[in-house]
């Protein structure tokens, strides 16, 4: 990337959203994941739980003895949440603290069991990234059991060693859990980070409004913005905002992830602008399997085999001016492609010639998949490739034999062409190292659904 290339880049990344008002894309987090979620999250929690107890001030003796307290392990069996509507997240948690005291002349173990709990409102940050706050956070402890049962302490010791653990614990845990929820957003802010579409090329999704919350999912309304050479890429006249309906994709997904036509409108553009659907097609002399060659095509246009008397290498420019449209119908996504075929001879000047140029119509069928967290693409023609005379230096060429030669030397590369260029395909919206597994894809009408299970690994 050049320097000016960067430094617009740097612009674009600064200066507020452009123009953001569609969402394009709808993320919807479903209540499954929050069991995946609850699991993954015990072990960061478990740890977070194990805090330092200061000294204990036994004031019962006439000296004032002080008492160390070690938290030996926290069990954190349970951890459970839940989806509150319209708010976010409930946490709720079970755990017990072994804790040894080191009382004189024998040290004490106690179990101190501990219920959590934790009301996190889910909302959209201002850079657009979700964010997690906590609202209440509550610990309640039980009596806590003496482990060692020839050890009978005097109750006079308990009652206020357990008082004063209780307090710390208290004022320690929930400043744990939010420095955990703190981390957790540091991890969902990489959903603004850009990604590579091609070469020049990223996109960029971020949330547009606050995310919708149900007792099923949380939904996030998603706004990518493709970018060329550091500039957003823009559709023009589009002013609907895309509605995930709520039944689809596979039932009890952890995430349903909607696509909307925009999207696919956009990329399109941004390929069609990027100029990285242009090809040529080059022939060869002495080979059996590239026919493009003056003597193959004299054969068919006596005005050239009159010109070319030696046989020459053709070349086929092909050039994409109009944009390709993509159309969605239930299980069915085609591509259309109107390419300019200009048909090229070497001239004297080692410059070329045109022989005659051609309007081109090719419908591909599009097969969608999921790989890494790319959304990715390959083609096939349906029917026919669609081909009308443009304009021909060359006289009178019956189409009909052109249309077979054409078919021959065009379909192959255009797809070969095609298919690299859709099998890098685009990254979907996600953070850093959470995975989409087992991925699978639904076309509807107007949009696609990639349905998913997460899976979170550095
Ligand atoms: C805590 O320990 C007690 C006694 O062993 C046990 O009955 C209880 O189920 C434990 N609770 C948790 C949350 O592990
Ligand atoms: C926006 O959509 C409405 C309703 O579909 C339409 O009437 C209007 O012309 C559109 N505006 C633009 C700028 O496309
Ligand atoms: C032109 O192409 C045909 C078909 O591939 C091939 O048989 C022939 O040798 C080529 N002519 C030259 C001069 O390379
Ligand atoms: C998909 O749509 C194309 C174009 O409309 C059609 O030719 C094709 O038969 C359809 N395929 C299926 C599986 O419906
Ligand atoms: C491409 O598909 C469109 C819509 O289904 C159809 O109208 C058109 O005839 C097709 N063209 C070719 C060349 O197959």
């Amino acid at each position: 990337m050049t320097r000016e290339n960067g430094l617009g880049l740097l612009l674009v990344l600064l200066l507020p959203v452009v123009g953001a008002s569609r969402p394009g894309t709808v993320v919807r987090l479903n209540k499954e994941v929050l069991s995946y979620a609850a699991e993954a999250g015990k072990a960061p929690l478990q740890r977070a739980l194990q805090v330092t107890v200061p000294n204990f001030l036994d004031r019962s003796g006439e000296a004032l003895q002080p008492t160390r307290i070690q938290i030996l392990n926290v069990h954190l069996p349970h951890l459970h949440l839940k989806l509150i509507a319209g708010f976010g997240i409930r946490l709720s948690a079970a755990a017990n603290f072994t804790l040894k005291i080191f009382h004189v002349p024998e040290p004490l173990h106690l179990m101190l069991p501990m219920e959590l709990l934790v009301d996190a409102p889910v909302d959209q940050c201002s850079i657009g990234t979700p964010v997690v706050s906590i609202s209440d956070c509550f610990s309640f402890f039980d009596e806590a059991i003496v482990l060692d049962d020839r050890n009978r302490a005097a109750p006079a010791l308990l009652v206020p060693l357990q008082k004063h653990i209780q307090a710390v614990l208290q004022s320690k845990l929930c400043l744990r859990v939010s420095n955990v929820v703190q981390s957790l957003n540091v991890h969902l802010g990489t959903l603004i980070g850009l990604s590579r579409v091609g070469p020049e090329s990223q996109v960029r999704y971020s949330m547009i409004n606050a995310p919708t919350i149900t007792r099923d999912y949380i939904s996030l309304d998603v706004n990518a913005i493709l970018f060329l050479l550091g500039r957003p890429i823009m559709l023009p006249e589009v002013n609907t905002s895309f509605v995930l309906p709520h039944h689809v994709g596979t039932r009890g997904a952890m995430v349903t992830v909607g696509l909307s036509q925009d999207l696919f409108d956009s990329a399109l553009l941004l390929l069609q602008k990027a100029g990285v659907l242009n090809m040529d097609i080059t022939g060869q002399l002495k080979s059996d399997d590239n026919i493009l060659n003056t003597s193959v095509l004299g054969q068919l246009i006596p005005e050239v085999a009159r010109q070319f008397p030696e046989p020459m290498a053709l070349v086929l420019k092909v050039r994409l001016g109009a944009m390709p449209t993509v159309t969605l119908h239930t299980n069915n996504a085609t591509l259309q492609l109107q390419p300019f075929v200009e048909v090229l001879a070497p001239a004297s000047n080692s410059a070329f010639q045109s022989l005659f140029s051609l309007n081109v119509v090719v419908n591909l069928s599009l097969q969608l998949f999921v790989s890494g967290v790319r959304l990715r693409g390959t083609t096939s023609v349906l029917g026919n490739v669609q081909i009308t005379m443009a304009s021909s230096n060359v006289g009178f060429i019956d189409m009909e034999k052109v249309q077979i030669l054409m078919d021959t030397v065009f379909e192959r590369p255009l797809l070969d062409h095609l298919n690299a260029l859709l099998g890098l395909g685009i990254a979907l919206p996600h953070v850093v190292n959470l995975h989409y597994i087992s991925p699978e894809i639904f076309v509807y009408e107007g949009y696609v659904v990639v349905s998913s299970a997460l899976l979170y690994q550095r």
